[in-house]
This record gives structure tokens, sequence and C-alpha cells, in this order.
């Protein structure tokens, strides 16, 4: 499991490739996000391993839906959390099995029920009681059984960014508590929809397995009241939200989070249910860097900026939730003064915060971290095209994802 490496020369690397070999190839244009595929999949199966074959890591698609990530991600033997009709057929193109595949979402539409009910998969995870009317009324339009699971809102604070903490009491998220017994009593009159499964996700970039299993516990209950009613349910999915390491806050690895859970569900008696969990960030984050180059740098004294070609278009996370992602020289590991690293968006928040490159700008730097909410956050915002991305397996890459290119950009408004 490498991801973003220095080798004995100090030079970057990820996944085995010498980043400022694969800028001298002149193959890609900046900005680029680069995958260590290899990585990925290793960190996958670790996980898959630590959960136990007959359980489910449902992948967060939404983290990187990169065709050929969520590939290795299925080579790992994971599953799929899916949140709309497109990421549910990228996933099932990718090999992920229907019975492996979860869908989330607080509003679907009825196209999205009708592709999740038609390809039978393990649950679609229903987040009202009104939700369950329509999604009953699909199934007999279609004649199809589907297996249901009730997201709960466990009503648990995270301490991480308000944008990314689902499971509070005030968030859109899940079913309140006080509506449970209500929606299971929907399902249950449904001729089509059979209740499988019961899940929160209670947030994301948790460093510590706390929080989640006080979530945990809230399904374990829920899956408990449901056995007690002669209704034992086939699943309880604990949701995704497994920290990484930014560079600021250590995060416990992915399989301390696994272990805490199979722990669990042991404790409450519930080892006789499959366990699901949803990570995203957590399998794909620390196996991206986004590749820029630096453009020039502006002295204002006292004040002085390295702009670089990468904005907030193209990674979204400093501006929306101030998150900190490394950025480093490729040739040597951080040193010199910091200079503050911003992209060429017209806002004030497309700042990548201050960083320690070198005393004199490189041409190209790199942002670490970058692997997760990256590249599927990307607008082209300003008139700039999407970044291009490539596939890094062995030490090369293995396939390059080009950009779409300003000329597309211009031509698609101007058909607008
Ligand atoms: N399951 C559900 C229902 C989710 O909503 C999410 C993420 C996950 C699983 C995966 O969570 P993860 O393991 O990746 O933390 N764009 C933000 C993160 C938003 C997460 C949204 N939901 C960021 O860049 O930090």
């Amino acid at each position: 499991m490498s991801g973003f490496q220095r080798n004995s020369s100090g030079q970057a690397v990820i996944g085995a490739a010498v980043l400022q070999h694969i800028v001298e190839t002149g193959t890609l244009t900046t900005p680029a996000y680069i995958y260590d595929l290899d990585g990925i999949e290793e960190g996958a199966k670790a996980l898959v391993d630590a959960l136990g074959h007959d359980n489910i890591v449902a992948y967060a698609v939404k983290a990187n839906t990169a065709g050929s990530v969520v590939k290795r991600v299925a080579r790992a033997g994971a599953g799929a959390d899916v949140v709309s009709a497109g990421e549910l057929q990228v996933a099932l193109a990718c090999g992920v099995p229907p019975a492996r595949i979860v869908m989330s979402g607080v509003g679907k539409d009825t196209a999205e029920f009708d592709q999740a009910i038609s390809a039978g998969i393990r649950g679609i995870q229903v987040e009202s009681v009104e939700e369950i009317a329509r999604l009953a009324a699909r199934a007999s339009a279609l004649s199809h059984d589907a297996n249901v699971s009730i997201r709960i809102n466990p009503s648990v604070e995270i301490d991480s960014h308000s944008h990314i903490a689902t499971g509070h009491d005030e968030a859109k998220f899940g079913v309140h508590l006080d509506d449970l017994d209500r929606a299971w009593a929907a399902i249950d009159a449904a001729p089509h929809l059979k209740a499988v499964g019961v899940s929160a996700h209670v947030g994301s970039m948790l460093t510590s397995p706390e929080p989640y299993v006080a979530s945990a516990k809230v399904v374990c209950d829920s899956a408990k009241a449901r056995r007690a009613m002669g209704k034992m349910l086939e699943f309880v999915d604990l949701g995704g939200g497994f920290g990484i390491d930014y560079g600021g806050q250590p995060a416990q690895p992915p399989t301390v989070f696994a272990k805490a859970a199979l722990q669990l569900l042991a404790e409450q008696e519930l080892a006789d249910h499959q366990l699901v969990v949803e990570p995203g960030r957590s399998i794909v984050g620390p196996y991206g860097v986004l590749l820029t180059r630096v453009l020039q740098s502006k002295t204002s004294s006292p004040r002085r900026w390295a702009m670089i070609d990468a904005g907030m278009n193209d990674l979204l996370r400093p501006a929306l939730y101030q998150a900190h992602h490394r950025v480093e020289s490729l040739s040597a590991p951080p040193s010199g003064t910091p200079w503050r690293v911003v992209g060429p968006v017209c806002e004030s928040s497309d700042d990548f915060g201050l960083h320690a490159i070198s005393e004199t700008l490189p041409d190209y730097v790199v942002i670490r971290d970058a692997g997760a909410y990256g590249f599927t956050l990307a607008s082209e915002y300003n008139g700039r095209a999407l970044a291009a991305e490539a596939f890094i397996s062995k030490g090369q890459i293995e396939s390059i994802s080009a950009s779409p290119g300003v000329d597309a950009w211009i031509k698609s408004r101007l058909d607008a």
C-alpha cells in the first residue's frame, strides 16, 4: 500500500512511478489527477480481508468514479455504495455483483428506483416514509421484488466539518427514530418490498472509531428490535466515514474501524447478521495526487504567492471545507519559507494555503491525498476544462483519460 512516497533521492513517487519522470515524458497535460491503482486494490483487499468475505465493504463510489479505480476495488472483493443511476451503472459495468451493491441517497428519482429494483441489488436504502411509498409503487409497477433497508438518523454528533456531518438531529438524512416503526410497517405492508437491512452514516473524516461505534449501536438496537418482533433482518450497514491523514491529524487505519465494527456486532449478539460498511475516502484518498504546473510567483510586499494551474474547480475541498492538502515539490521534501499557494479562479477561496515547497519555486508541484472527492467534485467554473486523469500500475502509466480541453468547453457553451 504505497500511495505517495519519497524515494531515497527525495523525489516524489506515486505507486512506484517517479512523478518527475511522468512530467518529462510529456504525455500528460496539467492539471492531472494521478492514481496508484495497485495501492487502491491492496488497501481495499486488506479491508475486505479484515471484515471477512461474507460481509460487504461497499465502496462509496462517489469518492472516485473512475472505471479503472472501481474495477480494481471490485477485483479486491469489495461491493459498492451508489447514490445515483449513473453510479449504479458504473459499478455494474465494472464488475461489482448486484448482491454486493447498496443504494443510498436522500432523493432518488423514478428511473433510479427502476434501475435499482431491476438490477436486484442487495439493498435500496430508504430515508423516509414518503420514499417507501414511492418505492413500493415502482416495485408494483415493475412486478419485481425489491430489497429494502432503512437508513436511520442515529442522532449522533461528530467532531468534523459541519458540511460532512450527517447523523445529527437536524440533518436531512435518514429516518428519525420516532418514525421508524411507521417505516417498517410501510415496508411490511407493501407486497413487493422486503425489509432486509438497517443502516446509518454518521459523517465523514472520523479519525477514531468511537463516534462510528456510537452510531453503530443505534443501528444494532434497531436490528435487535426487529428480531424481537420475529422479523429478523439480513444485514446491518454501519456506513462509511473512516478518515485519512491529510498531514494534520492522524487517523486510525480502516481495518481498525472494521475490527471495531465486528467486535460490536459480536457484543450485541448480532453476528447472525451480515455486516456492511461504506468507506469511500479511505479506499482512494491517499492513493491519488493532483499534478499541477506552477504558472508564476506574485509578490506584493510583504506577501508572496505561488500561482498554480489547478484551481478550486479542479479540487474544491479547500474552498468548500477549509480542507488542508499538502502541496509539495516533485524533487525534494518540503523546505524554505512557506508560499501561499493559490489557483487561477476568480474567487478568494481558490486558496490551497501556506506550504514550504522550496525557496525557489519549481516548475511543477503536487497536491497530495487527492484521490477522494477530487475529480468527482470538479467543475468547469471560469471556463476551465476538467483535469486529465492518469492511472498508474506497476510503476507505469496504465492509461490516461485526457482532459476534454477548453475547445470542448467553448463548443458546449456555444451550443447552449
Ligand atoms: N455512505 C454514505 C451514505 C455517504 O453519504 C458517504 C459520504 C459515504 C458512505 C462515504 O463516506 P467516506 O467514507 O468517504 O467518508 N465531499 C466531502 C465528503 C462528503 C461525504 C459524503 N458522503 C469531502 O471531500 O470531504
